[in-house]
């Protein structure tokens, strides 16, 4: 499994001082030398964490190949694809948002994504889509052209961390606790499923078939059994167990647990 290491929380802490502090860079390479295979960084519109400078200078000194997040607004895209990095992810974006939430109605808006996915091939970079896992969102990113869809497993990783709260350095929302055990370990029973069958259909589509969203040291073995997927995207808890542990053993947690 390829571990992409999602170093934007980084540039969060970083951006509550505005000094360069931590340093993005020194993430950069401790993640590198310690078990990430990709790095994955969103230039969000708002630029609350990632700013511009950091995906030049991360793309300048990254071994690794660099996964850029953005949205289908039309300004980012052209920053972006100027930028080069390795592949593009497109993402929706809220301003009020905390994080990503949900994936991109890649229904709704179809022309903007068929558009946004000829300029970056224009600019020969491969491009995923972020999408619930749907099947109709799997025929629908083909038809648009994508070489890759990156699932979204909020919706799982929640289920499955409320119902797991009671296990060290779980991430668990706090607003849903109140739904009966039995409803929660349904509903989780079948996100893994809704993940299982697009997975599958991505694969079967020759679509490349990514995951991430609130996956942790818990959760993550959940994908791991799911075959068609070959990558994953994660950011939070990685951080978040730094805190206390280092990044480079937060990050080789994670490898070991993540290799096939
Ligand atoms: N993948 C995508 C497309 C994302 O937008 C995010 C969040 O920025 C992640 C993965 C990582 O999610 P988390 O930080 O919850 O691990």
């Amino acid at each position: 499994m390829k571990l992409g290491v999602n170093i934007d929380h980084v540039a969060v802490l970083r951006e509550a001082r505005q000094v360069n502090d931590p340093d993005i860079l020194q993430a950069l390479y401790v993640a590198c030398e310690n078990g990430a295979q990709q790095i994955t960084i969103h230039l969000r519109e708002d630029r609350r964490h990632i700013q511009d400078i950091d995906v030049k200078n991360i793309l300048m000194h990254s071994k690794l190949p660099v996964n850029l997040e953005c949205s289908i607004n039309k300004e980012i895209l052209t920053i972006v694809s100027d930028l080069k990095p390795h592949r593009v992810t497109l993402v929706p974006e809220k301003r009020e948002e905390v994080t990503t939430e949900g994936g991109l109605d890649v229904f709704k808006y179809e022309d903007e994504v068929a558009y946004a996915i000829e300029q970056l091939h224009d600019s020969l970079i491969p491009v995923s889509l972020f999408v619930d896992p749907s099947i109709e969102a799997m025929e629908q990113s083909k038809t648009l052209g994508a070489e890759m869809v990156e699932l979204h497993t909020g919706s799982f990783s929640n289920l499955f961390n409320m119902l797991n709260s009671n296990l060290p350095y779980s991430n668990h929302s706090v607003k849903e606790l109140e739904l009966p055990r039995y409803e929660l370990s349904q509903r989780l029973e079948e996100s893994i499923e809704d993940i299982k069958s697009a997975a599958t259909r991505a694969k079967k589509l020759g679509l490349e078939v990514a995951a991430g969203h609130g996956l942790n040291y818990n959760n993550v073995d959940e994908m791991m059994k799911i075959l068609e997927i070959t990558e994953l995207n994660i950011g939070q808890s990685i951080i978040a167990r730094s805190v206390f542990t280092g990044l480079a053993d937060a990050v080789k947690e994670m490898k070991r647990l993540t290799i096939r």
